[in-house]
């Protein structure tokens, strides 16, 4: 079983969901997420764990960790999902991430835009384990994805978003299969 964590829109959740992976909770540090929706639109069970209502970040994961372990999860997937994970959380859970550059090239939150800066001929797509780094850990899957002339962040950001929906239900799929371990 799966819990999803989720900040933003959301359409990697929506991948997940469209491709019938056993969705139990989502969950998120922002109300306001896009995603939220979507979870309540496919009757999948959503919390939200602002950072603002713990005194420390633990004790909100430890909170968040609590109701996902209510739910029978198994298995934490990072969705979008933009804070870090603390230690005590990822000794209670494997967890995964998508990152939509070629790790450990352009980790951090503007992976597109750095991209596009830096001139690269191509960027692309990691899912990989969750440590307790900035989009560090074991690498499960890597897809490069051209960078073409005249691209803007949201023309690369699409093309990235495609590979991005593919291979994270993938991941997922197979760590539940038993073919993958952290
Ligand atoms: C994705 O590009 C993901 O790789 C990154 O944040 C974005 C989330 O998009 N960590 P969405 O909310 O799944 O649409």
């Amino acid at each position: 079983m799966i819990g999803v964590l989720v900040s933003g829109r959301g359409s990697n959740l929506q991948a997940l969901i469209d491709q019938g992976l056993p969705i139990e909770a989502v969950a998120s540090n922002a109300a306001g997420a896009g995603a939220l929706l979507r979870a309540g639109l496919a009757g999948i069970p959503t919390a939200v764990f602002p950072l603002e209502d713990y005194s420390t970040r633990e004790e909100r994961d430890l909170a968040m960790a609590d109701w996902l372990g209510e739910h029978a999860v198994e298995l934490v997937v990072c969705a979008g999902y933009m804070h870090l994970l603390t230690p005590g959380f990822l000794q209670r859970f494997t967890a995964i991430n998508v990152h939509p550059s070629l790790l450990p090239a352009f980790p951090g939150t503007t992976p597109i835009e750095d991209a596009l800066e830096a001139g690269v001929a191509e960027t692309g797509v990691t899912v990989h384990f969750v440590d307790e780094g900035v989009d560090s850990g074991p690498v499960i899957f890597q897809e490069s994805v051209a960078i073409e002339p005249g691209d803007t962040p949201e023309s690369l950001r699409e093309r990235v978003h495609e590979v991005e929906h593919r291979l994270l239900p993938e991941a997922a799929r197979l760590y539940l299969a038993g073919a993958l371990r952290s």
